[in-house]
């Protein structure tokens, strides 16, 4: 697999192929950077967890992309996660909401991008549940905004961030392809899906080039501490219970936010317009048996062995809109991007639980207030 246009990504992960990964499948190389003859991406939401490991990404990979990081910063956005990129003459911040035409309007015309990578969201499913205003307001109204500002000042590509959870839950078997039935069952998939089908109305109805990727469950470095993942590595480092919704059984399919970055980097600049492209890590867990290896990767390190964290089963905050599985059949993007996932599971979350524990302090500093007063009504008596 051809790969000159790609250098080191600056992080701490293992990024390069391990031996569980496939082989190469690539057909076509993935973009060289003389390809991206200087070009500015206009990028939303760079301030959370997918955002700001893609802004260091693109900014690594191609000397001539410049980065526009337009973010609301809510409680989920935190510009500590690209403080190694904050000086660098590619990048540049701009707090605004993607709500806000006249705001958007203005970046644009200073900027003229070149393409829009539209991450800005409300994330989480069990905010949606207690509230969905801010989700209809950003994912909704948000990226119909985008949408139309690219009307106004056309760009050479937009990439819409979707999520495989748009096609709502599958059974013990199947896959979801592209073509699969858009069943949203959470506020958040449904506003989720609403932006993903409102983009590919435009891409037909404008001819606009707008791409959607939907892709699973992304684990990694700088995700905010409410998602499975670092709120267990955290609750077992501040020796609190590791709630499990219901029974844990559901199953998600994990795939390493670098692979992500890599995949939507591909979509961006081949990716055909108007098609959607699925992005899956081929890693399907029970959210129980997840639990339990970051446990036996705690115990397994020197300084958290003496931990003994308790699992703690909670009434499902969910309920009917828990989905049961997702799990992706990814086939489009590999015959037609060459683009797989490298990171092997065991290597990514053994990476991953180190990043947090190393990083203990990014934790404690992203959780405010508001963090404490969600965790109080998601999680009740086992609140920290
Ligand atoms: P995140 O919650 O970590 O980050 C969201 C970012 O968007 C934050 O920086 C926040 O400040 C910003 N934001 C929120 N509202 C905004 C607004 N109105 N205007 C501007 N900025 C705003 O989310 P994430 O996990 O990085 O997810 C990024 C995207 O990927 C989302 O669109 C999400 O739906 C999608 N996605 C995530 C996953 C996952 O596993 N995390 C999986 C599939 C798809
Ligand atoms: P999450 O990380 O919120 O991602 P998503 O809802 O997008 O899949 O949750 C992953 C799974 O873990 C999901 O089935 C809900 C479950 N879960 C728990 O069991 N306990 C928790 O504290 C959290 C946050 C999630």
């Amino acid at each position: 697999m051809p790969k000159n246009s790609e250098r080191s990504v600056a992080s701490t992960q293992d990024l390069g192929p391990s031996a569980q990964d496939p082989a190469p499948r690539t057909r076509h190389p993935e973009p060289s950077s003389q390809e991206l003859a200087p070009r500015t991406l206009f990028v939303t939401g760079g301030a959370g967890f997918i955002g700001s490991n893609f802004i260091r990404h693109v900014l690594s990979a191609h000397d001539g992309v410049r980065a526009v990081n337009y973010d609301k910063l809510t409680y989920a956005g935190n510009l500590e996660n690209l403080t190694d990129i904050k000086e660098s003459e590619r990048y540049r911040f701009v707090r605004g909401d993607i709500s806000d035409a006249k705001a958007v309007a203005q970046v644009f015309a200073e900027e003229k991008p070149w393409g829009v990578v539209n991450f800005a969201a409300e994330s989480h499913v069990d905010r949606s549940i207690l509230d969905a205003t801010p989700f209809v307001d950003t994912n909704v109204k948000g990226t119909q905004v985008l949408l139309e500002a690219i009307r106004q000042q056309p760009v050479e590509r937009f990439v819409q961030i979707s999520t495989d959870e748009v096609y709502g839950a599958l059974g013990k078997d199947g896959l979801f392809s592209e073509s699969s039935p858009i069943q949203p069952n959470s506020p958040y998939a449904a506003c989720k899906a609403a932006a993903d089908l409102i983009a590919l109305a435009y891409a037909k109805t404008y001819g606009l080039p707008i791409v959607v990727t939907r892709s699973s469950n992304n684990y990694g470095p700088y995700q905010f501490p409410e998602k499975l993942i670092p709120l267990t590595v955290r609750n077992a480092l501040a020796g609190k219970e590791l709630p499990i919704y219901g029974e844990g059984k559901q199953v998600r399919d994990w795939l390493y936010v670098e692979d992500n970055c890599r995949a939507i980097d591909a979509v961006l600049h081949k990716g055909r317009i108007g098609e959607v492209y699925n992005i899956g890590g081929d890693c399907e867990k029970q959210n129980i048996d997840l639990v339990k290896l970051i446990c036996e990767i705690l115990r397994n390190h020197p300084e958290t062995q003496e931990l003994r964290p308790r699992i703690q089963f909670i009434k499902d905050p969910r309920g009917a809109a828990h989905d049961f599985r997702y799990a992706l059949d990814c086939r489009k993007i590999r015959e037609e991007l060459g683009w797989g996932p490298r990171m092997s599971f065991e290597t990514g979350l053994a990476s991953t639980v180190e990043w947090y524990r190393a990083n203990r302090p990014w934790t404690e500093r992203v959780i405010t207030g508001e963090y404490r007063d969600y965790y109080r009504k998601i999680y009740g008596a086992c609140a920290p």
